[in-house]
């Protein structure tokens, strides 16, 4: 189905052709991470969702499965969830999505729903499904992505929805048995429209150190300077649950990737207790040229979170370190155009650290270019922290991200390059922005400033 592997990623996980969205069902179950994610294995555009399935022994080689959902008829699909263990057996929860009439796609219903299985392999519709038949009466039709977790006693489970006034909320429900939930109640939701969105998707509600933090997926957000630029963002609240009360104490949302391409995220706790976070490395309203190619979707590395000073850090998981197969530099020098030379240059790692609370410099640039033109860069100005990626098949207006780092003492750059996609992780994961890109020729990657700064650079080939 696959009709040309140009923009192919060798080592994060994709579709193995036709169309990908949310990464679902992140778990560990029976020593193998499994992952699933929203698939339509007939064509590389959106259709009737399945689940499709990989598993992984470390995260970082998958091996893929057979379909674990597949919808009963076009217009019965299976929409976003997550899976959780209990008594040995593999529970998919997910989002039974109903279209009532195939030619206008705003009139549904959803209803949650379980699957089972025992081997992690095979998965079997339950008997007594919808197991929530209806979205409370003060709810829209919008009902949807539920994540399960175990909380002392219960099950609990967070949805993403929408309330009547049209204004995104998050709701919990629990259950001793993860078939007879009960609804507490809203725990978290938009103020307006513009600030946080018409719709939240794929809710995720976790302890991160002393905090807790309500992952969600707006949409609807309206551009807003520095702070958000994608009209789809996902985010996240962090605060305190009280779980007696059903009550969520929290803060401002807060763009959690400022990059073009990234949504949906979902996250696990993994047997040694690193919360990791995956998500789809694509947007809803992006342009997809590997459809072209008969498929299109991506999902980022995997990611390891981290809650310090009032904000998450995402940092590249460490497993990632076993695709290294090739040193292609580790040098301390002065940088003022340093051209990283290297056979393989979209399938690399890259490091670069530099001291600057001394430097009378201002301006430290990366660059991915081709021929001379620029695919993306990014610019880190010491005097405002400001952090601008540019994206220049992206059209004016919608090229540039932004950020801003805390710190003007050091500057860190973790950079990784896969066909066509390109993550930055800035120091120690305090900023990320995920970005795709599309080339058919070999790119060239420079580290610039406006001015010599002593620096570190280290790169590795990365290969499965
Ligand atoms: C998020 C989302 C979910 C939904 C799924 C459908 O990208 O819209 O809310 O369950 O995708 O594929």
């Amino acid at each position: 189905k696959v009709t040309n592997e140009r923009y192919r990623l060798k080592y994060h996980v994709s579709t193995p052709g036709g169309w990908m969205n949310d990464p679902n069902g992140f778990s560990f179950f029976k020593g193998y991470y499994h992952l699933f994610y929203q698939y339509y294995p007939y064509s590389a555009q959106k259709g009737p969702m399945h689940w499709g399935h990989y598993r992984s022994r470390d995260l970082v080689h998958w091996e893929e499965l057979p379909i674990a959902l597949a919808p009963d008829d076009e217009q019965n699909v299976c929409f976003s969830g997550s899976a959780i263990e209990k008594d040995g057996r593999l529970y998919l929860i997910y989002t039974g999505h109903q279209y009532h009439d195939l030619n206008d796609h705003t009139q549904f219903t959803e209803t949650q729903n379980i699957a089972y299985s025992d081997d992690g392999i095979h998965f079997k519709k339950d008997a007594h499904n919808p197991i929530i038949a209806a979205a409370p009466a003060d709810n829209t039709q919008h009902f949807r992505d539920p994540k399960v977790w175990r909380q002392g006693k219960y099950y609990y489970m967070i949805l993403g929805s929408q309330a009547a006034n049209g204004l995104g909320r998050a709701l919990t429900y629990r259950s001793e048995n993860l078939f007879d939930w009960e609804y507490l109640g809203p725990i978290a939701n938009a103020q307006t429209s513009a600030q946080e969105g018409f719709m939240w998707e794929c809710p995720d509600l976790f302890t991160l150190g002393d905090h807790d933090i309500l992952l969600c997926s707006p949409q609807g957000i309206e551009p807003d300077g520095l702070r958000f630029l994608n009209e789809f963002q996902t985010g996240y609240f962090s605060g305190k649950m009280d779980y007696q009360q059903n009550k969520f104490t929290h803060g401002a949302f807060t763009e959690l990737d400022h990059g073009h391409d990234f949504y949906a995220a979902q996250t696990m706790l993994a047997p040694d207790h690193r919360r990791i976070l995956i998500g789809w490395m694509d947007m809803w309203n992006a342009s997809f040229p590997e459809q072209a190619d008969g498929w299109s979707g991506a999902l980022t590395v995997p990611r390891e979170l981290s809650y310090a000073s009032g904000h998450l850090y995402m940092k590249p998981i460490a497993e990632l370190m076993s695709l290294r197969t090739e040193k292609i530099m580790a040098e301390e020098g002065v940088v003022t155009s340093l051209e990283v030379t290297t056979p393989d240059p979209q399938h690399c790692e890259l490091l670069f650290e530099a001291n600057t609370s001394s430097w009378s410099g201002n301006e430290i640039s990366f660059t991915l270019e081709s021929k001379q033109q620029d695919l993306v860069s990014l610019t880190w100005n010491k005097k405002t922290g400001q952090v601008t990626v540019i994206r220049a098949d992206k059209p004016d207006g919608d090229d540039k991200r932004y950020g801003n780092l805390q710190t003007s003492a050091s500057l860190k750059l973790h950079i990784f390059i896969d066909t066509s996609s390109i993550e930055f992780f800035l120091n120690d994961g305090e900023l990320v922005f995920s970005e795709r890109y599309y080339t058919e020729n070999q790119p060239q990657i420079f580290f610039s400033t406006d001015k010599g700064i002593k620096a570190k650079v280290e790169g590795y080939t990365l290969a499965q």
